[in-house]
């Protein structure tokens, strides 16, 4: 019978045997974050629903599409957050970071919302990992947080990824854009989609992102080995003619200030070794971005291939009513990393107990309090269900301990436990006073690394 409950759609559990995989993710990305000196920083789940729709842009598909809007019992209209930028720079206006020291390295990490259509890869409530620099406008940061970026996925196991980069300049280069844009897509504009055609008089940059597998066609590969042979004529005499004018790219329209700081970029990130792509199509899916976009792909994934992206957003703490405040920054989508993760077959880190306790008829009370002591330093187990030797034999055996402690009634009285060693069979008695080290030692690792493998 099916259960009367099920996860919402687009959601789910991660259960243990899963979690584990995760939980290092976690860890490693800690660890790199903090070497780059980001502080975490935690926002509500959610917010006004105001300030992502003012600041993702009302033709975004995340505010369009994607919103989980709701009134709360107050009426106060709220949505779960789909991203963290917007909340961050929120925080940081409503706490008065910017007065508290000029430069603020930030990261976080949690779940977001986006209600789309449920496939591999895209869930409606999934993880991001995200970094932010706000207060400076260097093109260093932009630098640093491409670095981080790269070195998170290095962390992770990604040897081969290649960032795909692009200037989305400032609004006026953008608004020059959109003009050639609307022009060049001007003979293949009825094949576009309602969304596209729509979007090519309000914010034609949108376009390029469309997910509509004709729009992606006609912006991505153009005439050519993918026109079917059941296409109409008229559609493949508008790609012809739309392709017969060299498709416009962004970076042509790039004011000198942009275009200097691209320059900075291209030649900060050439210095680090890290290898980018241009993708005169990179816009991302979100209206706040200002010059530098990137994100990186994994093609395995299939159509929701995008593991993280992210970019400058200059103009972001301003729209929400504060000081000019330049900021840069990326979010990685967790779920994605750990399936891609899955599908390379990296193993999974186990956690089973170091140190199986088990005890006899006499000492079960001993034996209870024992384990309790060791776990303030290491991995242990025991049977909570009191039953015979056998069974608890049985239980170390499932536990995957690698050492069996027994602690027998006459060992004990003499301030004793016996230590089996699971690997070899080989045991000897050892002192109870001085336990910790003998376990410790036998296990060759230290106190908090005992739960890694
Ligand atoms: P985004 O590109 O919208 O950027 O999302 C970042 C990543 O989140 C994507 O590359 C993808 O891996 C993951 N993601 C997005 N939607 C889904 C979904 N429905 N299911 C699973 N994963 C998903 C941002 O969110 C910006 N806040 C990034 C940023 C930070 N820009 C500047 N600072």
């Amino acid at each position: 019978m099916a259960p009367k409950h099920q996860a919402p759609r687009g959601t789910r559990d991660l259960l243990p045997g899963e979690i584990e995989r995760w939980q290092w993710a976690e860890d490693r990305a800690r660890g790199v974050l903090e070497r780059y000196g980001y502080r975490e920083i935690r926002t509500p789940l959610f917010e006004d629903y105001e300030l992502f729709a003012r600041t993702s842009g009302e033709s975004s598909d995340v505010v369009q599409k994607e919103m989980y809007r709701f009134k709360d019992l107050g009426g106060r209209d709220l949505a779960l957050r789909p991203e963290g930028t917007a909340s961050v720079c929120r925080a940081y206006l409503e706490h008065g970071l910017g007065g508290r020291g000029r430069i603020h390295r930030l990261w976080y990490l949690g779940p977001m919302f986006r209600y789309g259509r449920p496939q591999k890869g895209r869930f409606r409530q999934f993880w991001q990992i995200g970094a932010e620099i706000l207060g400076t406008g260097a093109p260093g940061a932009d630098v640093e947080m491409i670095a981080l970026f790269v070195d998170l996925f290095a962390a992770w196991g990604f040897g081969e990824l290649a960032v795909l980069v692009n200037s989305v300049g400032t609004p006026d280069s953008r608004r020059a854009y959109g003009d050639a844009l609307r022009e060049w897509f001007g003979p293949v504009r009825p094949w576009l989609s309602p969304d596209s055609q729509r979007r090519l008089e309000t914010n034609p940059l949108r376009v390029l992102d469309s997910k509509d597998a004709r729009d992606m066609l006609i912006w991505s590969v153009g005439p050519g080995a993918w026109l079917a042979d059941e296409e109409e004529d008229a559609f493949k005499l508008a790609v012809t003619r739309t392709y017969s004018k060299p498709k416009p790219h962004l970076l042509d329209f790039l004011d000198s200030n942009s275009s200097a700081h691209w320059d900075a970029v291209l030649a900060g990130l050439s210095a680090l070794g890290i290898a980018t792509e241009i993708d005169h199509g990179l816009v991302r899916g979100l209206d706040y971005y200002t010059r530098t976009a990137f994100e990186v792909h994994d093609r395995s994934l299939g159509a929701q291939s995008a593991l993280g992206g992210g970019g400058r957003y200059d103009g972001l703490v301003e729209t929400l009513g504060g000081p000019p405040t330049p900021g840069v920054g990326f979010s990685i989508g967790l779920d994605r990393v750990l399936l891609a993760l899955e599908q390379r077959g990296t193993p999974l880190p186990a956690g089973p107990a170091a140190v199986f306790v088990a005890a006899m008829e006499g000492t079960r009370a001993e034996a209870a309090a024992l384990v309790r002591r060791l776990r303030r330093v290491l991995a242990a187990d025991w049977d909570m269900e009191e039953r015979g030797f056998g069974a608890q034999m049985k239980a170390a055996g499932k536990s995957g301990a690698r050492l069996l402690l027994i602690v027998g009634e006459e060992e004990w009285e003499r301030g004793d436990v016996v230590l089996k060693d699971v690997g070899d069979g080989s045991q000897r008695p050892v002192p109870v006073a001085t336990l910790e080290d003998v376990l410790l030692e036998a296990l060759g690792t230290r106190p908090t690394e005992t739960r890694a493998r």
